[in-house]
């Protein structure tokens, strides 16, 4: 599939079969978070594949509710080391954000490539969801997707509303 397409096609889906994902097609989408750059190479992720019904179940309601999230065959909770490393920039150890948001944004791309749909759940209570899946003192949650084959045939449709190009960029100065 076309790059283009596939981020013109990748749409939150908020309903999912039951179906299993084949496990050479869960560990491409995982393989693709692997991959992907953070700052200075330091990778301080950890991806959590959570399977299990009551988990699921729990983590769904940790989500403020969300139930379509226990929905899908896997559920994906992606972490983030609270590493003590400030790059200099004003984001300070706050940095992980931006990497654990750029693998994590592999891993819903590639999904999308594999027929899989996704949502990037940002909305979790993350000291329950630290609970549940026992996740260490320096770890916090960064987001969370359902992971599994949509429900309805036009899940992947073309975007919604999106603000103009030109509402959004300028040329040499703000
Ligand atoms: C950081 C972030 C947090 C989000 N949190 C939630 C969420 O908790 N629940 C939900 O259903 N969708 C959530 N979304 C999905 C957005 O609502 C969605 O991406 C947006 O409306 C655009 O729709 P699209 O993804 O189908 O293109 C989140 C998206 C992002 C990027």
């Amino acid at each position: 599939m076309d790059f283009y397409e596939v981020i013109r096609t990748r749409r939150s889906v908020r309903s999912y079969k039951p179906d299993p994902i084949p496990k050479d097609v869960l560990r491409r989408v995982l393989e693709a978070a692997r991959i992907a750059p953070s700052g200075s190479n330091r990778q301080p992720w950890r991806f959590i594949i959570v399977e299990d019904e009551d988990l699921k179940r729990r983590l769904a309601e940790a989500c403020s509710n969300q139930y379509f999230i226990e929905e899908a065959p896997v559920v994906i909770v992606a972490c983030g080391y609270n590493i003590r490393y400030n790059r200099g920039g004003y984001m300070g150890d706050m940095s992980m954000l931006v990497d654990v948001s750029i693998a994590f944004t592999h891993l819903i791309l590639a999904a999308r490539v594999e027929g899989l749909g996704t949502c990037w759940i940002g909305s979790f209570d993350n000291e329950e969801v630290k609970k549940i899946l026992n996740i260490p003192k320096d770890v916090n949650v960064v987001a969370i997707t359902p992971l599994g084959y949509p429900k309805r045939e036009d899940a992947f449709a073309e975007p919604g509303p999106r603000k103009a190009l030109e509402e959004i960029t300028s040329t040499d100065r703000f």
